[in-house]
């Protein structure tokens, strides 16, 4: 077991740089099955789950290799189908490569898919948007099995709720379908803009991604392409909350400042001040009053505040002064971190959706573990803040979505290491 044990109190100073998406990473390397050549990819962060969608891809048939900047996914035809189950029950982003192979080779056949335990995380949405565009779904045995005879067929899919990975998947098993597909309610996310221009690269005709509807012009073959990921709006967000809840001042770079306008009102609402910088490639956080002020959050799809920034969020509302309400709408069961900040000293009370997050004065050093990925990182960065050592256990999770997250922070003035345990 890894764990990531924190000394409180550094406040953070200097600049860090942001990598790439993981969740653009993971479709865009998904959607390489669709294409005849060789992809470009520049912006790949090489994080745990990236690997695994990587040893997922070499077992359906792709080769893929590093080269300087880049890696290069050399995809072409195949027979293989199926997705190692292995691979799959350890990331839920492994569901990605069934639009593809569906759309590629005309079956995908998988195990049901793991990932963080935040919820009930169903996949009728995926499954509605393949049989809509002609497959037949059979589960059996923890199984999934879809097929289609020859092409899949353009259709109209309306999403119930906008599904990031659903859209994507349905977005990209239309591009070699027959006829045209429109995906109503579709989620909005950057990350969808970021898949829809990569897929345009490869020849597929896509329009609307970034709006509620999206609209997919079915094309007869794809083919490699380059293209550099968008940098991670999450692992940003993360460094900015860092920053406040130490009363630092830093640098983050490589950013879209748009992907961040929830997260920076917020920020703002609580009194950190973020400025833009002129490129509009960087923002700079400061925290320069004592305690920041309370505030409420609701977590909403795409344009709303990110899910993936709830606990974070939470845990530098725990310093606050007041009492802060934060609603979780897009999981059912994502606050596993309350009981672990509250070992720390928070006061965080939890009724269905809703927490109640009432400020303390301090936090205190103490074992605490990671019970999912963004969670993990929120009790690291309370573990910054709190008075004593902090010692994050389970830290792989961290490791599933932030790169050399201990390193960066140290870089910054934090003094953090990962130790390896039994
Ligand atoms: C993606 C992100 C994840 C983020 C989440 C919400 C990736 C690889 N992961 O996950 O980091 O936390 O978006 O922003 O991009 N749902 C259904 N049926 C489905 C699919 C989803 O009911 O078939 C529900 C889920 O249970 C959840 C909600 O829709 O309550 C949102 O989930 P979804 O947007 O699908 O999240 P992911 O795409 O899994």
């Amino acid at each position: 077991m890894l764990s990531i044990k924190v000394e409180g109190g550094h406040r953070l100073e200097g600049e860090v740089k942001i990598e790439g998406a993981k969740n653009a990473a993971l479709p865009i390397l998904a959607a390489c099955i669709l294409a005849d050549g060789t992809s470009e990819l520049r912006g790949i962060p090489l994080l745990d789950d990236v690997q695994v969608m990587i040893r997922m891809l070499e077992a359906l048939g792709a080769s893929v290799t590093a080269a300087s900047d880049a890696i290069l996914v050399r995809s072409g035809p195949s027979d293989e189908y199926r997705c190692p189950s292995d691979l799959v029950c350890r990331m839920r982003a492994s569901l990605l490569t069934m639009g593809p192979l569906l759309a590629r080779r005309g079956r995908a056949v998988g195990a049901l898919p793991g990932g963080c335990a935040i919820g009930a995380r169903p996949i009728d949405l995926h499954l509605k948007g393949f049989t809509a565009l002609g497959a037949r779904v059979k589960m059996e045995h923890g199984m999934i099995d879809i097929r289609c005879d020859g092409r899949l067929t353009g259709a109209r899919i309306y999403l119930d709720f906008p599904s990031v990975t659903a859209t994507e998947n349905i977005m990209m098993a239309a591009t070699l379908a027959r006829g045209t597909t429109y995906i109503e309610n579709s989620a909005e996310e950057p990350e969808i803009i970021d898949l829809a221009n990569f897929l345009n690269g490869m020849g597929a005709r896509i329009t609307g991604a970034g709006t509620h509807v999206i609209r997919v012009d079915g094309v007869d073959s794809m083919k490699g392409t380059s293209h550099v990921v968008i940098p991670d709006r999450i692992e940003a967000g993360t460094f900015m909350v860092a920053a406040a809840i130490t009363g630092g001042e830093v640098k983050v770079n490589n950013v879209v400042p748009d992907h961040l306008k929830s997260v920076t009102a917020k920020l703002r609402e609580m009194g950190v001040e973020v400025k833009v910088g002129d490129d509009e490639t960087s923002v700079l956080v400061s925290k320069k009053r004592k305690r920041l002020k309370a505030t409420n959050v609701k977590t909403m799809p795409y344009p709303g505040f990110p899910t993936d920034m709830q606990a974070q969020t939470m845990a530098l509302l725990s310093l606050a002064k007041g009492t802060s309400r934060i609603v979780e709408s897009v999981f059912e069961n994502r606050f596993m971190h309350v009981a672990e900040l509250n070992a720390m000293g928070a006061n965080i009370s939890v009724e269905g959706r809703g927490a109640t997050v009432r400020g303390v004065e301090y936090l205190s050093g103490a074992e605490v573990k990671a019970t999912d990925l963004r969670a993990g990182a929120a009790l690291v960065l309370a573990g910054l803040a709190a008075r004593g050592e902090t010692t994050v256990l389970y830290a792989e999770h961290i490791k599933r979505g932030y790169l050399n997250f201990a390193g960066k922070l140290r870089s910054l003035g934090a003094v953090c290491w990962e130790e390896e345990a039994e």
